[in-house]
């Protein structure tokens, strides 16, 4: 055995463990808050208040039959004003979405309910809602994220995630796990599917249907996140040194590697 193994959890001095732990700990949290942040920013976009493949086509590659402004009110905006203030928006926006009809039944509840995030001076990312030519921009036909939005938002995932799970991957390489194969999969996983999630946001631009592949992606994802997490964490506090690395084991050559 050469000595580019891994040395298995137990065979680690107790700081390392503590400090493998911790970060386990502090990403696991970190995972649950991501999934309601998914949760909070896709659901609802439907009409239907569970999240769904739906959404996600719509979040990604648009509504030919809504506008974004209704999206998100029935999504991620739902709570920012009064159901009767909302019902008043979206029928002026199945009434055409008017100017006239702007001034005197949707301007007061946006500027009451929506200005004070949606200016420049406070995000310049988000659409500004200040005025009618900005409210006419997502009362058009939605389109879904903008290639421009999807690049920003890919970059920063891209490289986030890739920095957890070498994290991850990495305590993760110190557990025994045969055949050795399953274990490498795990490790190879996220960020294969972290290739295929990304580049599905731009193919639901062109066939709505790869938001399944986003879901897929996110499933498989969790998956080995969760695996990894719970492997590590047993085998670091609980389980036994597996025999066939301890000192009674078969192989006592490679001695608690892994
Ligand atoms: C507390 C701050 C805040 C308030 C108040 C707020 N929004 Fe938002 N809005 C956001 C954020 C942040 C996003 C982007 C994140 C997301 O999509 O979940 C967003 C996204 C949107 C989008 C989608 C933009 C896109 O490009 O897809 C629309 C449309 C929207 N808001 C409309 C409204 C309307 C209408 C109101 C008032 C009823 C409102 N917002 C009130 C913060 C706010």
């Amino acid at each position: 055995m050469s000595n580019i193994n891994s040395i298995h959890f137990k065979f680690l001095p107790m700081s390392m463990r503590v400090l493998f732990t911790m970060v386990l700990l502090v990403f696991g949290v970190g995972y649950l808050m991501a999934m309601i942040q998914v949760w909070e920013s896709h659901a609802g976009r439907d009409g239907d208040p569970m999240i769904s493949g739906k959404d996600l086509m719509i979040a990604y590659s648009g509504n030919p039959s809504g506008t974004k402004l209704e999206s998100a009110l029935r999504g991620p905006m739902q709570a920012m004003l009064p159901d009767d203030k909302r019902e008043a928006i979206f029928t002026w926006l199945h009434d055409g979405a008017k100017q006239d009809q702007f001034d005197a039944k949707v301007n007061p509840i946006i500027q009451e309910h929506c200005i004070a995030c949606h200016n420049p001076d406070a995000n310049p990312h988000l659409p500004d809602l200040r005025a009618y030519e900005g409210v006419a921009k997502v009362a058009a036909k939605d389109e879904g994220m903008t290639i421009p939005t999807l690049v920003r938002v890919s970059h920063i995932h891209l490289f986030s995630i890739t920095f957890i799970f070498f994290i991850v991957g990495f305590i993760f390489s110190h557990a025994y796990v045969r055949p050795t194969w399953l274990k490498c999969l795990l490790i190879a996983v996220p960020f294969v599917v972290l290739i295929t999630d990304v580049a599905s946001w731009y193919l639901t631009k062109v066939w709505a249907g790869f938001a399944w592949m986003v879901i897929i992606s996110g499933a498989f994802m969790g998956m080995a996140f969760g695996a990894m997490w719970v492997i590590s964490m047993w085998q670091m506090w609980f389980g036994k040194v597996p025999d066939a690395i301890s000192d009674e084991g078969e192989i006592p050559c490679i001695h608690g590697k892994v």
